[in-house]
C-alpha cells in the first residue's frame, strides 16, 4: 500500500486494519446499516464492529466498509448481503492477513429475512410462520414470496425484518 493517495497528500486510513475477523468491503454507499441488520448485528452486539460509509471507491463512486473482528462469517451468513450490496466481497482476516476473499452470491431461498409486502399474506400474520422469498432473478434482484406468490423487486432495503 503506498504512503501518499492520487494527490500526493498522505494517505489516511480511516479504520486500522483487525488482526482477526471479517471486512465487507465493496458495500453500495450508504447501505452499511442494512448489511448489519442482515447480519442480525444490532446495537447490543458485544463484537468489536467499525463502519465506514461513504468513502471513495474507484468501482462504486462511494462505498461502505463494515469490519467485524474476531467472527469469520460463514458464506450462508454473508451471501443475503447480495440483496442489497451486490458488489461486496468478504475478506477473512487472520493474522493480519486475508486469507480468503470471496463475492457474495444470492441462495435460491432466502428465509426470514425480507418481509412478503402483500399485507394479507399468511407470513405477516400472527400465525409462527416465517418469511420465504424465492430469488427468482439476481440482477436486478428480484424475489417472490413462496405463499402467496407477491414479487418484491424495489426497495427491498424497507421490507428487511
Ligand atoms: N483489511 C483489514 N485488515 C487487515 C487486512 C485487510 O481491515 N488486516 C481490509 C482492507 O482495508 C480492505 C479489505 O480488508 O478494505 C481487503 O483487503 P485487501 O485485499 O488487502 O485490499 P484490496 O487489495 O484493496 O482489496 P480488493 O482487491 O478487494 O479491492
Amino acid at each position: 500500500m503506498s504512503e501518499t493517495g492520487q494527490r500526493g497528500e498522505p494517505r489516511e486510513l480511516r479504520v486500522k486494519p483487525i488482526r482477526n475477523g471479517t471486512v465487507i468491503d465493496h458495500i453500495a454507499g450508504g447501505q452499511a446499516l442494512n448489511v448489519l441488520k442482515i447480519l442480525g448485528i444490532s446495537g447490543t452486539t458485544d463484537a468489536t464492529v467499525s463502519v465506514v460509509m461513504n468513502v471513495e471507491s474507484g468501482k462504486l463512486g462511494k462505498k461502505d466498509i463494515v469490519k467485524v473482528e474476531d467472527r469469520e462469517l460463514l458464506e450462508e451468513e454473508v451471501n443475503r448481503i447480495a440483496l442489497i450490496a451486490p458488489a461486496a466481497t468478504i475478506n477473512i482476516i487472520r493474522d493480519y492477513e486475508v486469507i480468503e476473499k470471496r463475492c457474495v452470491d444470492l441462495p435460491e431461498e432466502i428465509v426470514g429475512v425480507v418481509r412478503c409486502q402483500n399485507p394479507s399474506c399468511i407470513s405477516n400474520t400472527s400465525e409462527p410462520i416465517r418469511s420465504r422469498m424465492l430469488v427468482k432473478a439476481k440482477n436486478p434482484v428480484l424475489l417472490r414470496c413462496l405463499y402467496c406468490e407477491q414479487p418484491l423487486t424495489d426497495k427491498i432495503a424497507d421490507y428487511l425484518i
